[in-house]
């Protein structure tokens, strides 16, 4: 069942042969993708040969294949994790009921919905990365982004053959839609925001994959406890792969850490002014970008009061990230405090799940945080790095543009809007961090502004030639 078929023009495990219709209308999008990974994928690298892993089967064992490939030669294709014999909706008002395996009538549109603003951050990703090639501070971060893209046009895949395959003409008109909008795009932007802000630099890109895609993360994990089947399938795959793309954020930032708290030692002193010199990031800058990266990902939970998260979860489409560590299921009795700047109130937990995944995410994003402190700890320095409020700079939700600090205070409005510049990056700190953007392409050399990495990938040394430019 997991057996993937690569003698297929589009390799897949849904046996896409037994779909004339389907298989016939997934080719015709093909072409139409590939042109888009032409046009808006990663910026003239398309002749590299790229030490990529692709998917071979859907087991948990060895579902990876390694070796050299042109990018555009990767294998996209579809991959369902293995049904679950008899599968029951796990939670919601049909809750114990069988899962679907088709849509019911009334949840097509929502469904729709959640599946094309998923699939929409998948290519706005690849778009938002693609000049990073130029200024690599390795191969091996090198060939980790590019493993990242083609991952993400592989999870535009999975959402587009679900469009294609449940959603008849509607569907296919919003594949095309998933290639026709752009990411910072002035007439047709993607649809979050966090997914049009430019990824310019490498610091930037980690704090990306760190923050960012860990929402991806808690998405996918609530939309794998869909009560439609092949979402939850799809998801559940989706994943394994999503997991490599916060190593590189997490394995990034601790590297940068590293690299800051070595030259802190060289030089003597924990002066921002000194390790700039130097060539490194000191860790007050790398504060301003956690701030920055992070407040943005908040708001891609939705807002803190919601009735479209209510009525998703009481209808089995979409649940909490591992429902299975919960006890209660329905959710109909229970209330959750909630602190808006109107003051606290209990409202109905229904009502408050967005605000349930965002505090679970934001613990998960803790975690992180407090290994890079220990090495700091450890380096004889009393700084400290934190993870904003989640009320910090918010464009969504209660909290939306109040003047609330770093620590989650409300202040005063104009003091605020002159602090801001001490706790994101201000102009003045992207240009310094754009200075130490130097492409170091000689095989097991890195960048003077990052440490290198602990290992190599898939047991191989750090000095491989993880990509072979021509
Ligand atoms: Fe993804
Ligand atoms: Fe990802």
């Amino acid at each position: 069942m997991s057996a993937i078929d690569y003698a297929e023009k589009i390799p897949n495990n849904v046996n896409l042969v037994g779909d004339r219709t389907l298989q016939r209308a997934l080719e015709h999008w093909q072409p139409h993708f590939l042109q888009w990974w032409h046009e808006m994928g990663p910026n003239d690298f398309e002749g590299a040969d790229v030490y990529l892993r692709t998917a071979i089967s859907v087991d948990a064992q060895g579902w990876a294949h390694y070796g050299k490939v042109r990018m555009p030669d990767y294998r996209w294709g579809i991959f369902l994790a293995d049904p679950v014999a008899e599968r029951k909706i796990g939670f919601g008002d049909a809750m114990g009921q069988a899962a679907w395996q088709q849509i019911p009538g009334e949840y097509r549109s929502t469904l729709r919905r959640l599946i094309v603003t998923q699939g929409d951050t998948e290519p706005a990703s690849v778009e938002q990365q693609r000049l990073l090639g130029h200024t690599c501070p390795s191969l091996y971060d090198l060939r980790n982004l590019f493993q990242i893209n083609v991952e993400e046009g592989r999870h535009l895949w999975a959402m587009v053959y679900l469009l294609h395959a449940y959603f008849g003409r509607d569907g296919r008109e919003e594949a095309e839609e998933l290639l026709a909008r752009h990411s910072g795009d002035a007439d047709k932007p993607r649809i979050l925001t966090t997914f049009n802000e430019p990824i310019s630099d490498w610091l930037s890109l980690y704090c990306f994959t760190y923050f960012t895609d860990r929402d991806g993360k808690y998405q996918l994990k609530s939309l794998a406890e869909s009560a439609f089947d092949p979402l939850a399938r799809t998801c559940r795959f989706m994943l394994t792969e999503e997991a490599h793309h916060m190593f590189v954020g997490e394995t990034g930032l601790s590297r940068v850490v590293k690299r800051s708290l070595e030259v802190m030692k060289e030089v003597g002193s924990d002066d921002p002014d000194r390790i700039r010199a130097a060539g490194a990031v000191d860790l007050p800058l790398l504060q301003k970008y956690l701030n920055f990266w992070c407040s943005s990902s908040l708001d891609l939970f939705g807002s803190e009061i919601s009735s479209n998260s209510a009525a998703n979860f009481a209808n089995g489409l979409k649940g909490r990230p591992d429902e299975d560590q919960y006890e209660d299921h329905g959710l109909r009795e229970k209330t959750l405090n909630l602190v808006t700047p109107q003051g606290a109130s209990d409202v109905p937990m229904l009502n408050a799940l967005n605000e349930v995944m965002r505090e679970s995410y934001l613990k998960d994003c803790e975690i992180g945080v407090k290994r890079w402190n220990r090495s700091i700890e450890r380096a004889g320095s009393q700084f400290r790095l934190s993870l904003p409020s989640s009320r910090f700079r918010r464009s969504i939700g209660a909290w939306a543009g109040q003047p609330v600090d770093p620590q989650g205070s409300l202040m005063q409005r104009e003091l605020y809007e002159k602090s801001l510049a001490s706790w994101i990056p201000s102009e003045g700190d992207k240009a310094f961090v754009h200075s130490l953007m130097q492409k170091v392409i000689e095989p097991g050399r890195m960048a003077g502004w990052i440490a290198p990495p602990e290992r190599g990938i898939n047991n191989l040394p750090l000095e491989y030639e993880y990509v072979k430019l021509h």
